[in-house]
């Protein structure tokens, strides 16, 4: 697939348009596939070393739509998918990290890179996490994803850690940046009053 953008010398403004995804119709599954497709051979950062093939993608993004956790948010441009990411949710069982989400496997197609998509999809990921409460986002990338790294610090996300053993592409370890986010001031949980303190341990001597 060529640039689609518009011809060159074109004036016209790509539509940049970021949706959450409640259904996938044919047409769009498979431009998200192809997308992906194309990410994954460029050495894209989606998980995949190698593309998985069509019927495993699309078996992958329907199932995406299915988990609870997940909130699938698609990128088009000029109308059509390019481009992904995934919010999600941390599992109910986690009460101690229940204010915090994590955007993952984030990608725009190769060739609808350069037009400030994967910025806005970032910022409208963040605004769906702070509409579900959330008061962080953390996010992780391989050492080697230098534009995504380069995004996320402008964007304000702050690297607090380093996992040199993070993935291995062809056989090569690669290390991964870890990142987090504060979305909203803290609210933090009111002390108890002496009337609610809780009750004191029983004495079971
Ligand atoms: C990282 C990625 C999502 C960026 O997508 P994009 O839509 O081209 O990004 P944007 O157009 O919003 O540009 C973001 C920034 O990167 C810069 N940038 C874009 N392409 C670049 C390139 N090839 N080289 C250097 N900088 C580049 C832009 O100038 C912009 O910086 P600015 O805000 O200071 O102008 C895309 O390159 C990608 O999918 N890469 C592989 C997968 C990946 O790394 N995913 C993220 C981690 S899971």
């Amino acid at each position: 697939m060529g640039t689609m953008s518009g011809p060159p010398g074109s004036t016209v403004a790509p539509e940049l348009m970021v949706e959450r995804a409640t259904e996938l119709s044919d047409d769009d599954l498979a431009a998200l596939c192809e997308a992906a497709d194309a990410a994954i051979l460029d050495g894209g950062g989606f998980g995949w070393v190698n593309p998985p093939g069509r019927q495993a993608l699309e078996r992958y993004f329907r199932g995406v739509l299915l988990v609870p956790e997940r909130e699938l948010f698609l990128v088009r441009l000029n109308g059509t998918i390019v481009g992904s990411a995934q919010l999600v949710r941390p599992p109910r069982n986690n009460e101690a990290q229940a204010f915090s989400a994590t955007l993952m496997h984030s990608f725009i197609a190769p060739y609808a890179r350069g037009h400030g998509l994967a910025t806005l999809l970032t910022k409208r990921v963040e605004e769906g996490a702070r509409a579900l409460g959330y008061y962080a986002l953390n996010l992780d990338v391989r050492e080697t994803q230098v534009v995504a790294i380069s995004l996320y610090t402008s964007l304000g996300y702050t690297r607090w850690g380093v996992n040199p053993v993070y993935a291995r592409v062809r056989g090569k370890t690669v290390g991964g940046y870890f990142y987090h986010k504060i979305l909203r001031p803290e609210v933090e949980a009111a002390a108890p009053s002496d009337e609610a303190a809780p009750p004191e341990c029983p004495d079971f001597e």
